[in-house]
């Protein structure tokens, strides 16, 4: 540092130097020039005026009238003296004070009178330089003599050494000026921030400090310490791998971990690469002013399968929903994420404002959502919605084969009720892709499924699919029982799959689960203090002692306002706990085109609202609704912090909120409040269960959760947390693909050995 700040001041001084020099000797040149040619304008004014009056003196013929004119004139500013001469050049007067340098007549004086016009020339007399301007004299017409006008010049050098000497005060100056700031920046953006750099670098190195802990503010040096913390995280993680797999080796367990389900996809898949389809895209590229921001949009879906494709590589092909997503793709509409750590290709898909309309807010979320979701929201079935829905199918379909196109037995996992008939649509294109389907949402019973107009093209197109895959057994059996109303083929329900058109379909619950390999108590097991959760609820303008949370897409299927209900219920019920309970609801607004959902948005606030009116009082309130996206690492700090988390369902394919929850609970501490309704309620047996409709027993359950002795909180806890850690995402995708890998596709062995051949000769 101490290197670069003397290069740096040397640059800089001769650089000032070097600069200011050449510039004063411009200015120098110039000031010379003018004062010059000022001198010389003086002169040649003076000698006018003065000829003229030598010239009537001279016709009166009296020396000693020259000898007064020379006197007076010559008492000038920057003036020696005036001499006047004979037309031979003998002097005729001269102002005293210049006899002496005078020795001879000047050689001006003698080409002005051989020439008979002015002349000027800056000469050495004695030892003073000086400008003499030479003027002949007339008398009608006929030269009678010269006259000789002596400027000083030494006035003239004296004015270029003042402007020298302020240069050199003047670099002087502006080099101790801006060598000192440059000090100071030195010191402050690089010395500093390098140091902090190291420091915090240090930390991360010896683990001091976790990878995801916020790094200082390191200003310019930010980029390179955001590089270093994902290289730390990487490193960490794999230090936690390795440390995780000698930790099974070990005991003999068998864990499932992100690399496990890697040598498991590249093993079973033999080779073969992964395709992820789905409506939602796991980033969204937004203009935010000149930059663009990238964030994870609230999905449970995407929240499960992003660890997936981190594990395995693979493409991930989805809708570019934001408004930048077009402005960070490549020429083939894609690119590597995530963004800070680049593992697989999202493809993103572009659509019109008819086809999102149509296809999204139209016939999956007006049609298929409420149809699925028994939540009492009348579904709307729009043949014009149907079309579109139809048509974004196909072209989604296009983008996979073309995305396949080179790629011998691919293995194709499709999402969600957004795409029922790309998995037949595939097919029969590619009869040797491995095709599956996993739904997120229930399945209803047939009565319930059967409203739907187009239920026999959705069943068919599902049909195309190798593998369906539901949450849980109930939803399975509904399917199947669809399928058996619906179409023509033969359900063998001791297999459970369908046979149609020769094609057999497998169908499986695959509970879906989230990213939690870890569950080693933490070094901060002690979770939460008191003053930690206090600092919170202050942040949010709050006091309270005990805390509840809540955190949804501002669904009707989510019962958030059966929720708050029970939270009124519960403060009425037991008063004590007024002014000390606060529950507090994280709310990303969600799919707010549709009329639906924008007048729950309301609603929920407006429910906020009353509920807060009628008990809030001081600095207390009883519910703070924070209606706004938020980030996974924004979320933890409400989930390590809460007595109790409220999932309230009225209908939920699984709900990973639950399972989030858990995860996050290193402190073994908290308690779940879960609806019966959701998929995560047949595993998380230690929940508190309750039905969301009924407000009394929410109530009951949160004044229980509050009460419950710790020994039973941990113990619920634990045995939760056991069964997500052994049910976790990678499990999920292990058994998917494995069942999956385990089809026989007889019709499309050809066409696969064809592809294959082709391909290695290629
Ligand atoms: C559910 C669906 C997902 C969907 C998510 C968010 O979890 O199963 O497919 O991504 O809701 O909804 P959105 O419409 O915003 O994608």
């Amino acid at each position: 540092m101490r290197l670069l700040s003397v290069r740096l001041i040397i640059s800089l001084i001769v650089g000032i130097t070097v600069v200011s020099l050449a510039f004063s000797y411009y200015q120098v040149i110039a000031e010379k020039r003018g004062l010059r040619s000022e001198l010389e304008r003086r002169a040649e004014l003076l000698g006018e005026s003065l000829a003229g009056n030598v010239e009537r003196s001279w016709e009166v013929g009296s020396d000693k009238e020259l000898q007064k004119i020379v006197q007076r004139f010559g008492k000038r500013e920057y003036m020696l003296g005036v001499a006047i001469y004979d037309p031979q050049g003998k002097l005729v007067a001269v102002t005293p004070e210049l006899t002496q340098m005078m020795t001879a007549t000047p050689s001006s004086l003698i080409e002005a009178l051989a020439e008979d016009q002015n002349k000027a020339a800056f000469v050495r007399l004695g030892n003073q330089q000086v400008h003499i301007l030479a003027v002949p004299l007339h008398r009608k017409d006929k030269l009678v003599g010269g006259l000789a006008i002596v400027h000083q010049v030494s006035y003239i050098r004296a004015q270029v050494l003042q402007v020298w000497r302020d240069t050199f005060l003047r670099v002087l100056a502006q080099v101790f000026l801006i060598v000192f700031i440059t000090l100071l920046i030195v010191r402050w953006s690089i010395a500093g921030p390098i140091a902090r750099a190291a420091q915090w670098m240090r930390a991360l190195r010896t683990g001091r400090i976790s990878s995801r802990q916020e790094m200082p503010d390191l200003e310019m040096f930010r980029p390179l310490a955001r590089e270093v913390a994902t290289m730390a995280h990487s490193l960490s993680q794999a230090r936690l791998a390795a440390e995780n797999e000698a930790r099974l080796r070990e005991a003999g367990e068998s864990l499932w971990t992100a690399d496990r389900l890697s040598v498991q996809v590249q093993t079973r898949l033999d080779g073969a690469r992964l395709f992820v389809v789905s409506n939602r895209e796991p980033y969204i590229h937004q203009r935010n002013g000149k930059s663009i921001d990238v964030s994870v949009p609230p999905s449970g879906l995407v929240t499960a399968l992003e660890p997936i494709l981190n594990a395995c590589d693979g493409t991930w092909i989805a809708h570019g929903s934001g408004d930048a997503d077009a402005e960070v793709v490549d020429t083939h509409d894609r690119l590597r994420v995530p963004p800070d750590d680049p593992r697989y290709t999202l493809r993103r898909m572009w659509l019109s404002k008819e086809e999102e309309q149509g296809y999204y807010y139209g016939f999956a979320n007006e049609g298929l959502w409420p149809l699925c979701h028994i939540a009492h929201t009348r579904p709307i079935f729009r043949a014009d919605d149907w079309k579109h829905y139809e048509e974004v199918n196909r072209k989604f379909t296009n983008a996979v084969l073309e995305e396949i196109e080179d790629t011998p037995g691919p293995v194709i996992l499709v999402q969600d009720y957004h795409f029922a008939l790309v998995p037949r649509m595939i097919k029969e294109k590619r009869p040797d892709a491995r095709v599956a389907i996993f739904w997120h949402i229930p399945w209803p019973n047939p009565e319930a499924f059967g409203i739907c107009p187009w239920q026999r093209q959705l069943v068919d197109g599902l049909l195309g699919a190798d593998l369906i895959g539901f949450h849980v057994q109930s939803h399975c059996n509904n399917f199947l029982q669809t399928v058996d109303r619906t179409v023509e083929s033969r359900v063998d329900w001791e297999h459970f799959s369908v046979l149609r058109q020769d094609h057999r379909t497998i169908v499986r619950p695959f509970p879906i689960s989230v990213d939690f390999t870890d569950d080693e108590p933490a070094k901060d097991s002690q979770g939460f203090t008191y003053e930690e959760r206090a600092a919170l609820l202050r942040a949010l303008g709050v006091e309270a002692t005990f805390l509840g949370v809540g955190v949804d897409r501002v669904d009707y299927t989510k019962g958030i306002l059966e929720r708050f209900l029970a939270v009124e219920r519960f403060l009425e019920k037991n008063p004590t706990y007024q002014g000390k309970f606060t529950f507090v609801q994280i709310g990303a607004p969600s799919r707010t085109h549709i009329k639906r959902y924008h007048d729950l948005l309301a609603e929920v606030e407006v429910e906020a609202d009353r509920i807060n009116w009628r008990f809030q009082k001081d600095k207390w309130k009883p519910i703070v609704f924070l209606k706004r996206q938020h980030s996974h690492k924004e979320i933890l700090p409400y989930y390590r912090a809460a007595d109790l988390c409220l999932v309230t369902s009225l209908h939920d394919g699984m709900n990973l909120v639950a399972k989030e929850f858990l995860a996050a609970r290193r402190d073994e501490r908290g308690v779940l409040i879960l609806s019966q309704f959701t998929g995560a309620a047949r595993e998380l047996r230690d929940a508190l269960l309750v039905n969301p409709y009924d407000i009394e027993q929410t109530a009951e359950a949160i004044r229980f959760a509050l009460e419950m002795e710790p020994e039973d909180k941990q113990l619920r806890v634990q045995r939760m947390r056991r069964v997500i850690k052994e049910h976790n995402i990678y499990r999920w995708a292990g058994n998917l693909i494995t069942e999956l890998s385990e089809i026989r596709l007889d019709a499309a062995e050809d066409q696969h050995e064809k592809l294959r051949a082709n391909v290695s000769v290629a």
